[in-house]
């Protein structure tokens, strides 16, 4: 589900995926199948588009409220971000924190992970920089040979929680409740549900970059796994549904289509879809129940003028 620098890349993998999103009758597969090379440039080129405003309102968010996030935040924090950082965002935040005494990039690319990690460093010389390579989805832990540090930060931006099912989101949070510790801070970016007249644009946006990204995974497919799949035979398609409030992104075959793998052959009527995201949007109320059950508790939260996107400050709360 995470962007830029996911690789579980196997073409065994993806044949496994494909297949079983053949099978099942809503054709769900996940998103991490976006971010080859092509699809991580794609999503780069999505963060910059007028329509797509999670990005740049995050950024704004961060940087009007940096010395407010930082002193809530308090001093001497173990920085643990979850995926490998943006610079954009995380060298304005270690710079405004009450010197932070250290931090951990933990992502599963590790050459993505190794070159910004290397890049960090660069611009801030004097800070440890330990970086983790581990799927941040599935349970990972931090080295044993880490100083018991009572004093830790979950910092995760982006609102790429948004991409996990409710029960996912809460399990991630729970995991890392258990990581950090009973004393820890968690600073998370998340997409807040809005009119579907600015989310649809957002999702589909009128250069056509949205739709791109999403058939690129079929051009993959092809590539990865020698098929001959028709990428034009298929609409990307960017929808809006509710409870639980969140856009979905399909790509809708337009004729019947035949498609054989690994020997099968499976098929899709017109008008069936490849589900190929969810993007949840959440309410500030609904995301800090959802963060209440897994052990964190709201304390301050950061918006911009048109509640389109919240940053929220979360405090560990003692385990039973
Ligand atoms: C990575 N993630 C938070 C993006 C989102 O908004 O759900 C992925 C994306 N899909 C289409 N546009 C952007």
């Amino acid at each position: 589900m995470f962007p830029t620098n996911s690789e579980p890349n196997n073409a065994d993998d993806l044949q496994q995926a494909l297949v079983e999103a053949l099978i099942r009758p809503d054709h769900r597969i996940s998103p991490i199948w976006f971010y080859d090379q092509r699809g991580s440039a794609l999503f780069e080129d999505i963060t910059q588009l007028p329509s797509y405003y999670p990005t740049r309102t995050e950024i704004s968010i961060l940087d009007e409220n940096l010395d407010a996030i930082a002193k809530a935040i308090g001093s001497d924090r173990l920085v643990v971000e979850l995926g490998s950082g943006s610079s954009r965002k995380t060298v304005p935040l270690l710079k405004a924190l009450d010197r932070p005494s250290g931090y951990i990039p933990v992502d599963i690319s590790a050459d993505y992970l190794h070159q910004a990690a290397a890049d960090l460093s660069k611009q801030l010389p004097n800070l440890p920089v330990m970086a983790l390579v581990a799927d941040f989805t599935t349970a990972f832990s931090l080295p044993p040979s880490l100083p018991a540090h009572r004093n830790r930060l979950g910092f995760f931006p982006g609102s790429t929680i948004g991409n996990l099912s409710e029960s996912e989101a809460q399990s991630l949070l729970e995991h890392c409740h258990e990581v950090l510790g009973d004393e820890a801070a968690f600073l998370i970016g998340v997409d807040l549900d809005k009119s579907p007249e600015v989310l649809i644009p957002a999702y589909d946006d009128p250069e056509g970059v949205t739709a791109e990204f999403n058939r690129n995974l079929l051009k993959r497919i092809n590539h990865e796994l020698g098929l001959a799949i028709d990428v034009q035979a298929f609409a990307h398609e960017a929808r809006y549904l509710t409870d639980p409030a969140r856009i979905e992104m399909h790509l809708v075959a337009l004729t019947d289509q035949t498609l054989a793998v690994a020997g099968q052959t499976y098929t899709l009527a017109a008008g069936e879809s490849f589900h190929t995201e969810t993007s949840h949007k959440y309410t500030i109320k609904g995301f800090s129940q959802l963060a209440k059950q897994a052990g964190w508790q709201l304390t301050q939260y950061w918006c911009d003028a048109q509640n389109h996107f919240a940053v929220l400050l979360l405090k560990a709360t003692a385990r039973t």
